[in-house]
């Protein structure tokens, strides 16, 4: 293949910049861009926490602007007014989120490693969105355990995107943490086709299919997943709702 990356996804050294890490074709990259260019409004604030993005200790796994566009207009569907992300990274989708939310509106964003966290609350502060955002540090569980001892108000979409092998906890906690009709959304279930394993070893694809097991055997969700390709590869999405009180088929 003509660009930096194999398939694989295996970085070629001095060579990739963070969008070519994830195994991504060409013409996804150049779809992506024109949808992109089309359709997303990426302003310098968001631009610019796109760029820290390098600082952090993941680079490029940020959300891309056309995903972090979904997760807003999700947000703005669910008329979420208060959203809790698991997994900050440089506070890319937070933006997206915090915008969505509106000035009334609250995001708690939980990030394991404080340099991390330190930059996301930069990129806030620059956004003009620190005053709507509690970034708190800490290992996601603990934090989330922390919000439901102390009787936090329930959120309206959970963003499940920290460390992988945690997802099944992770659901647990914005279960216990959300009310009926809440949403919630789980990044990076596909991996580059790894999720269909099912003698896998690694953690991480672990992690994804007993969250997969976990929701299709929890009667109070519904949902679907969905693969994407793009800029960050061959990945996809859950995206599940907690059925409302009283409704047999999920309406
Ligand atoms: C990884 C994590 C992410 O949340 C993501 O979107 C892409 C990659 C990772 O663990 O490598
Ligand atoms: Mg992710």
């Amino acid at each position: 293949m003509a660009d930096s990356t194999g398939h694989d996804g295996a970085p070629t050294p001095g060579q990739d910049p963070p969008a070519n890490r994830y195994g991504s074709l060409p013409a996804w990259r150049a779809v992506d861009d024109y949808f992109v260019r089309s359709l997303v409004a990426e302003d310098e604030v968001l631009a610019a926490a796109r760029e820290s993005g390098r600082s952090t200790t993941m680079p490029g796994a940020e959300v891309t602007p056309n995903q972090g566009a979904l997760l807003g207009l999700i947000a703005q569907l669910a008329g979420a007014r208060r959203v809790l992300e698991l997994g900050t990274l440089a506070g890319y989708s937070t933006i997206w989120l915090a915008r969505a939310v509106g000035e009334t509106g609250r995001v708690v964003t939980l990030e394991l490693e404080e340099t991390n966290a330190a930059i996301a609350l930069t990129n806030l502060e620059r956004a003009g969105l620190a005053d709507r955002v509690d970034v708190v540090r800490g290992p996601a569980a603990e934090s989330a355990r922390r919000l439901v001892e102390a009787g936090t108000e329930p959120f309206d979409l959970v963003f499940i995107d920290a460390d992988k092998p945690s997802n099944p906890r992770y659901l647990e906690a914005a279960l216990r943490l959300t009310s009926p009709g809440a949403v919630i959304v789980i990044d990076n279930v596909v991996r580059d086709g790894a999720v269909i394993d099912a003698d896998s070893d690694d953690p991480r694809v672990r992690g994804v299919r007993q969250v997969v097991e976990d929701i299709a055997g929890n009667p109070e969700l519904d949902a679907t997943a969905v693969q994407t390709v793009g800029v960050k590869g061959w990945d996809g999405f859950i995206v599940a709702r907690r059925r409302s009180a009283g409704s047999a088929s999920g309406a």
